[in-house]
């Protein structure tokens, strides 16, 4: 199983506190917020990472993570010249990956209180495709699955205004190897991008999605409210470990 950190994007909802730097690179309590999705790769036993940045940014990247070696890691970087999609990692990454499954990341998702969960669906992972659904209160900011009576995924819609569920898609999605080959044949969307949501509906229609719900704590820090938010409960989630 190889790892992409996808850390590219302009950050443009943050400014001024992405101006001159990554948001990715942006302080969550005391590590750059890139170091929560790391250690989640880390967990599950992934020591061959891909990491996708901005153009603008990859010094910056290079200078905080270097080889992977402090890590026990193997880091491996790559440009993303425009934020033309999540799906769009997999066919940047398709030497990277070569023949192996793959689990990607986003690199300003946070999962914190679960890493046995998740490091065991990662492990777990035989073919198809798995991914996990978390309960928030503003699914129209997310994709979005929609459940049958016995939980099994009928649907998934990027930011639906009217969404069917309350169960967001979170940004940490394993493909098996077919995942280079899907993602070529993705057409860009209305908003000009690779979609990840049209990605796992593929799979979906294949009989191939695997939707988990996941128990820990899940934020996706795109938003002042949520990055601050996200400092505060990994503070919060450090101080009960310790104590
Ligand atoms: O956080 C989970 C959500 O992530 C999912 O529920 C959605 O289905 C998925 O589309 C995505 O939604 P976002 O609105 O959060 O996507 P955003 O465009 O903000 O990109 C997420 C991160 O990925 C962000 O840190 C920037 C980075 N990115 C984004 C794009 C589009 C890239 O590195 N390259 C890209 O081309």
């Amino acid at each position: 199983m190889k790892g992409i950190i996808l850390a590219g994007g302009s950050g443009t909802r943050l400014h001024p506190l992405t101006k001159i730097t990554s948001k990715q690179l942006l302080p969550v309590y005391d590590k750059p917020m890139i170091y929560y999705p790391l250690q989640t790769l880390l967990d599950a036993g992934i020591t061959e990472i891909l990491i996708i940045v901005a153009p603008d940014r990859a010094g910056d990247f290079l200078r905080l993570l270097g080889s992977g070696k402090e890590f026990g890691a193997k880091f491996t970087y790559e440009i993303q010249d425009r934020p033309e999609g999540l799906a769009q990692a997999f066919i940047i990454g398709k030497t990277f990956i070569g023949e192996d499954d793959v689990t990607m990341i986003l690199g300003d998702n946070i999962f914190v209180g679960d890493e046995v969960f998740l490091r065991d669906a990662i492990r777990s992972f035989k073919g198809g495709a798995r991914v996990f659904a978390k309960e928030v209160p503003d699914p129209e900011r997310f994709g979005v699955v929609e459940f049958d009576a016995q939980m099994h995924a009928l649907t998934i819609e990027e930011k639906p205004r009217k969404p069917k569920s309350n169960f967001a898609v979170t940004g940490l999605y394993i493909y098996d190897n077919a995942v280079v080959a899907r993602s070529e044949a993705l057409k860009p969307s209305q908003r000009g991008e690779l979609e990840i949501t049209d990605l796992n509906n593929l799979y979906l229609r294949d009989g191939m999605l695997d939707v988990r719900t996941y128990t820990g704590f899940w934020l996706d820090t795109g938003t002042f409210d949520t990055l601050l938010d996200a400092g505060i409960k990994v503070r919060e989630y450090k101080q009960r470990r310790a104590g």
